[in-house]
């Protein structure tokens, strides 16, 4: 299994293009069951979990192509896949496959939607906390589905297609949003999601949606409005970049120091961790490139931050930032609200020397000066990233081992690093 090799206490200076966004880009292609015609998808990041949701589409009949090189393409550009879902031949999508990810869960709302039915086997992923699908199933059965577990799956039945409805999220959620508002583009009628989740992934897929011919509008508040058509067609869309990246690059710079442009990143995408960023002591510059961040002398300064849904602070960078402020100088307060027992980090960063004592869903990091090198094992996508910040700052050598989890997330995780001057190497086998 391939680990991690870091030697910390180098700065990073220099450029790190920022990738196309995962967590848009596995809906995106997930909405290409919607329609016969081909969706072209550019900027996709290539990412372990993107190859493994092109083998789970491809056992529904779906072809994908990824196009090659061409002309004037930078180094750094993000895979074009032309996906066709002309045929689905197969509506059932087996435990083994979707087990590896949870999101591929999330193709029971197109096959419900287009095809009248599926056999969906119930998610596995990242092991951060329960993560349910009720709310999933709520949405899909106001919109008319009849829906059974069984043996590990879910069978869901619309024998006249699904209908518009009213669907209340009691909770903000991503997953339950992305699935009603692809069942919905297809149903009968008008259907309104409230307290939908806002985040910018969601407003990317109605983007895409929208150039399919789907009828939305709100997205992006969390009033959305769906008029469902009888038919959607192909289109073209370019993936958002991926702010999660952008801010785990932005708190490695604070954590090292040094000065490093985030190329093709977007602010706007992660203004709430740039402000952190900004309290911590790092400086941040927007620019029409993408983003400058730069920390050079003074220490990191403690932070009080709660995770909260989109315009938030993401719970995807809390591990990331509790890396940074296990070396700030005071003690810091990090409270995570979306998911419970997303603290798997915290034992790993102690190996490191970082004093972080966990009460509720409260962790409070007592910063110290210098935290050292250790060998280290990822657990989750974020939490890996984070053990990787923490050892390019620390003294001395770093091994991350099990580092699956990165792969899932994070593209040329260390190529772009040792770009910008980090000693860092992948030991394969
Ligand atoms: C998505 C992201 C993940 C991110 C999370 C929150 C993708 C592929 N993944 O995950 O990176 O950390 O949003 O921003 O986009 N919940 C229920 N019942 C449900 C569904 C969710 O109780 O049926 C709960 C979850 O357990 C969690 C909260 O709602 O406590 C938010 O989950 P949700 O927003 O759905 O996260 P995901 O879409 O799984």
């Amino acid at each position: 299994m391939d680990r991690i090799r870091i030697v910390g206490g180098n700065k990073l200076n220099g450029t790190i293009p920022i990738s196309g966004a995962k967590n848009a880009a596995l809906p995106l292609m997930i909405a290409a069951l919607l329609t016969d015609e081909t969706l072209i998808l550019d900027n996709v990041p290539r990412l372990a979990d993107v190859a493994q949701l092109q083998r789970i589409l491809g056992n529904h009949g779906v072809d994908i192509m990824a196009a090659g090189k061409r002309p004037g393409d930078r180094e750094y550009q993000g895979q074009t896949l032309h996906i066709s879902a002309a045929n689905i031949i197969d509506t059932t999508a087996p435990y083994e496959l979707v087990s590896k990810m949870r999101a591929s869960f999330w193709v029971i709302a197109p096959l419900l939607a287009r095809m009248h039915e599926c056999k969906v086997s119930l998610p596995g992923g990242c092991a951060i906390g329960t993560r349910p699908v009720d709310l999933l199933i709520m949405a899909l059965e106001k919109l008319g589905a009849e829906l059974q577990i069984d043996g590990g799956y879910v069978i869901a039945k619309a024998p006249n297609g699904l209908t518009g409805a009213d669907i209340d999220f009691p909770k903000v959620t991503v997953s339950g949003t992305h699935v009603a508002l692809m069942a919905a583009a297809l149903a009968k009628g008008k259907t309104i999601i409230t307290n939908a989740a806002c985040e910018p992934e969601i407003v990317d897929v109605a983007d895409c949606l929208k150039k399919m011919g789907a009828k939305i509008s709100g997205a992006g508040t969390p009033r959305i409005v769906i008029d469902g058509v009888s038919k959607l067609h192909g289109a073209r869309h370019t993936v958002l970049p991926d702010r999660i990246e952008t801010g785990t690059y932005a708190m490695a710079v604070a954590m090292t120091g040094g000065d490093v442009q985030l190329a093709g990143a977007r602010p706007e995408l992660l203004q709430s961790a740039l402000d952190v960023l900004v309290e911590a002591g790092a400086t941040v510059t927007p620019n029409n490139e993408g983003i400058r961040i730069q920390r050079n002398g003074a220490g990191i300064r403690p932070v009080t931050v709660a995770t909260a849904p989109f315009p938030g602070f993401p719970t995807d960078l809390q591990a990331q930032l509790m890396a940074l402020m296990a070396s700030a100088k005071g003690a810091s307060r990090i409270t995570e609200t979306i998911f419970e027992n997303r603290f798997m980090h915290v034992q790993e960063l102690a190996r490191f020397g970082a004093k972080i004592s966990l009460g509720g869903e409260t962790a409070v990091v007592d910063g110290i000066p210098h935290l050292k090198g250790a060998p280290v094992m990822a657990t989750d996508l974020r939490a890996s990233v984070s053990l990787v910040i923490a050892g390019l700052a620390a003294e001395g050598e770093t091994m991350v081992n099990r580092i699956y989890h990165l792969d899932r997330g994070f593209e040329r995780l260390e190529e772009k690093l040792s770009a910008c001057g980090a000693n860092i190497e992948r030991i394969s086998g």
